[in-house]
């Protein structure tokens, strides 16, 4: 019996296949690589050295999606596949409905059609939208700010009725707070296409001089130093909340949402200064105008997950940095093999 992962090759599906595989899990993965690299899973075979299956698929080919269903014996989903650039999505909602929900669908369709109906999906902490309050809890309010976020809420809906439909279901959402970090062994991490989005890459692009300077977004947000407060966690301690979420569908059936974060709120600078002591790299930044969209502050209270998992984010923000950093140095320009090693 195998783990399907979907959007595999991404920076949170390489840690957790690594992590899936680490924990004798036997995995395929289906990825279509358009914002990912085969590197990726070619470095998860090497550090693991286990092989598994990758198809290069997309989730709306419904006869490609039957295919790998038909072709292997799955037990359960771990579901990554999805666009997630908030610009991105408020440019092109039909693109983002089009992909993640019609996606998710075919998926769905597919895991009922194959009697398969344990799933592990990968939300986001996205779907708290403007907080009432921090720390967040899983039963505060929900609601949407941009298409990407309102498609991570939808899904989530979409699977509560599945389980409405048929209590065989068993469904987990992880809603994660702020991915960063790397594989300590720097081999594999973020890759993302052109100018990072998110406040790590960015800041690890500056440390490498490919970008000038970090731009901090508003010091004027009424947290301790003025900038944006989040709850950053190891990706290597997000992957392993996978595992603990998928032992749980495996053992019993029901829809659950649980936050996997720290619990421990940093600002942009607190962040920034952070990664220049563990990395000894200057970061030079100027304060900019507030993001469109961006909050004062948001982080977990993952309680949850420790009660009902037994899973809690164990790494430090100075181990974050350091992974980060590593991955970033040793890889400049990410998963692009280099002309040396092609010879
Ligand atoms: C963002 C998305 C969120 C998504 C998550 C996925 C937005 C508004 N939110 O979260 O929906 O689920 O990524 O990883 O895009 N910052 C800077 N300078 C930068 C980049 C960021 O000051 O160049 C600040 C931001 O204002 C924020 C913090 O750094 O206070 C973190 O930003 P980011 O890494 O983009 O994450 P989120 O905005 O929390």
């Amino acid at each position: 019996m195998s783990i399907l992962v979907t959007g595999g090759a991404g920076f949170i599906g390489s840690h957790t296949c690594l992590e899936l595989l680490n924990s004798n899990h036997q995995i395929i993965v289906l990825d279509n690589f358009s914002n990912s690299n085969m590197e990726s899973l070619n470095r998860v075979k090497n550090l693991t050295s286990k092989e598994f299956k990758v198809y290069d698929v997309n989730l709306l080919d419904r006869e490609s999606v039957d295919h790998v269903f038909r072709e292997n014996h799955i037990e359960a989903v771990v579901h990554f596949a999805g666009l997630k650039a908030v610009g991105e999505s408020v440019e092109k909602p039909n693109y983002y409905y089009q992909n993640n929900i019609t996606g998710t669908l075919v998926l769905t369709e597919m895991m009922d059609k194959y009697n398969v109906r344990n799933l592990v999906f990968s939300s986001s902490a996205t779907v708290y939208g403007v907080p009432e309050d921090v720390p967040i809890a899983e039963d505060f309010p929900l609601s949407a700010t941009n298409p990407y976020g309102r498609t991570k809420l939808m899904i989530e809906e979409i699977l509560k009725d599945l389980y409405v439909s048929s209590n065989d279901w068993s469904i987990a959402f992880l809603r994660y707070f702020n991915p960063i970090g790397a594989h300590e062994s720097g081999l594999i991490g973020e890759d993302p296409k052109g100018i990072p989005n998110n406040l790590m890459p960015y800041i690890t692009q500056v440390a490498t001089g490919k970008l000038p300077e970090l731009n901090v977004f508003g010091n004027d947000y009424s947290t301790p130093d003025g900038t944006g407060v989040r709850d950053y966690i190891h990706v290597v301690d997000l992957a392993k909340g996978h595992i603990k979420a998928l032992e749980k569908v495996l053992s019993e059936s029901g829809v659950e949402a649980y936050n996997l974060g720290t619990g421990q709120g940093y600002s942009v600078l607190e962040l920034v200064a952070a990664f220049e002591k563990a990395s000894g790299q200057k970061i030079p930044y100027k304060i900019a105008p507030r993001r469109p969209g961006d909050i004062a502050e948001c982080y977990a209270d993952p309680s949850k997950a420790e009660r009902e998992l037994g899973w809690k984010a164990e790494k430090s923000l100075e181990e974050m940095c350091l992974d980060s950093w590593r991955w970033q140095e040793g890889n400049p320009e990410g998963y692009l093999i280099k002309e040396v090693e092609i010879k």
